[in-house]
C-alpha cells in the first residue's frame, strides 16, 4: 500500500482501492499522485488490461480532503497538484475502467464515476456534487458530462442544490450499469473486469476512443480548473471550509462572491 491506495495486479485486473477509511477515503494530493501514476503506467502494461477503482469501508469517497482545500486555499501548500494529473488520466484513459462504489461517492468520488466506462453500485450508492456548497465549481469535465448524461435540468440541480442521486436513479438516468446489494458489490464488479480482460485489448481501447473523445474532456478540465483554482481563494471558499471545519452549516449570505 502507498498513501492509503492499494493497488493489485491479477489475472490482467490492476485494482485500485482508496484506503483511507477513517477519513471515509477522503482523497489528498498524494494519493491523487499514486492514482494518476497508475492509470498512466497502466497504458503500457499488459498485465493491466482492465482498471478497477474501489473503496474500503462503508463509503466509496468523501471526494477530495477538505483539509487540503483549506491549505490551497491559506497559501499553505507548495509543489505539484496530482488531482489535474489524476482526471487528466482518467479522461484520456484507454483501458476500460470499472468502478465499484458503496455507501456515498461524493464530489469527484462521483464526477470520476463519468469517466468509468462500468459502474456497478451498491444499492446503498449515494452521489452527490456539492461544489457550490464549498463555493468552488464541479470539477473532472463533470461540468459537461453531467448535462450530457443526465440532462441539463437534473444536472443543474444536482450542483447547485448539492443533493443525493440514489443508486436506483443512477441507474434509471444511465450514470451506473447495475445496481446489486452491497454484499455482492465486489464480485461482481470482478466479474465485469474479469469477462472485459479477456476481450481484445486493441479493440476496446479503439471502440472508447471512437465513443469518448478525450480532447473536449481535457479542454473542459483545464477551464474548471482555471475556476477551480480562482474559487479556492475567495472569502465565500474560506467561510466553506471553516464551517466544514467547525462542523456548522455555511453562510454565505454575509460575504462578498
Ligand atoms: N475531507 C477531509 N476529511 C473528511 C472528509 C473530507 N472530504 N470527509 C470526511 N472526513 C473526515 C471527517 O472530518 C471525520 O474526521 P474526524 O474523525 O477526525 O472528525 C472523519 O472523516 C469521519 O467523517 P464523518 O463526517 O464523521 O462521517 P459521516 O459518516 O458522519 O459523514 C460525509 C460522511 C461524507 C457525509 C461527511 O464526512 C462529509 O460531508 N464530508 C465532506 C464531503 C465533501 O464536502 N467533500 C468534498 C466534495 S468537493
Amino acid at each position: 500500500m502507498t498513501e492509503h491506495i492499494k493497488i493489485e495486479r491479477k489475472d490482467g485486473v490492476l485494482t485500485l482501492t482508496f484506503a483511507r477509511p477513517d477519513k471515509k477515503n477522503a482523497l489528498t494530493n498524494a494519493m491523487y499522485g499514486v492514482l494518476a501514476d497508475s492509470l498512466i503506467a497502466a497504458e503500457a502494461d499488459p498485465s493491466a488490461r482492465v482498471v478497477v477503482l474501489r473503496g474500503e469501508g462503508d463509503m466509496f469517497t468523501s471526494g477530495n480532503d477538505v483539509g487540503e482545500f483549506a491549505a490551497i486555499a491559506a497559501g499553505a501548500v507548495q509543489g505539484e497538484r496530482h488531482v489535474s494529473r489524476f482526471v487528466r488520466a482518467l479522461a484520456q484513459a484507454t483501458r476500460p475502467l470499472v468502478a465499484a462504489a458503496q455507501g456515498r461517492a461524493v464530489g469527484i468520488g462521483a464526477t470520476m464515476l463519468l469517466h468509468c466506462d462500468f459502474v456497478v453500485l451498491a444499492d446503498n450508492a449515494q452521489l452527490s456534487t456539492p461544489f457550490i456548497n464549498l463555493a468552488l465549481v464541479p470539477e473532472a469535465a463533470s461540468t459537461l458530462l453531467m448535462p450530457m448524461r443526465i440532462g441539463y435540468a437534473r444536472a443543474y440541480e444536482m450542483f447547485a442544490l448539492g443533493e443525493a442521486m440514489s443508486a436506483q436513479t443512477a441507474l434509471d438516468l444511465g450514470v451506473a450499469n447495475r445496481v446489486v446489494p452491497l454484499d455482492k458489490l465486489h464480485t461482481e464488479a470482478a466479474g465485469i473486469a474479469d469477462r472485459l480482460a479477456r476481450l481484445p485489448v486493441g479493440s476496446l481501447a479503439a471502440t472508447k476512443k471512437l465513443m469518448r473523445n478525450p480532447a473536449p474532456l481535457v479542454a473542459q478540465i483545464d477551464a474548471e480548473s482555471q475556476h477551480f483554482a480562482a474559487r479556492l481563494k475567495t472569502a465565500e471558499a474560506r467561510e466553506a471550509f471553516t464551517a466544514f471545519a467547525e462542523r456548522r452549516p455555511p453562510d454565505f449570505t454575509k460575504v462578498a462572491g
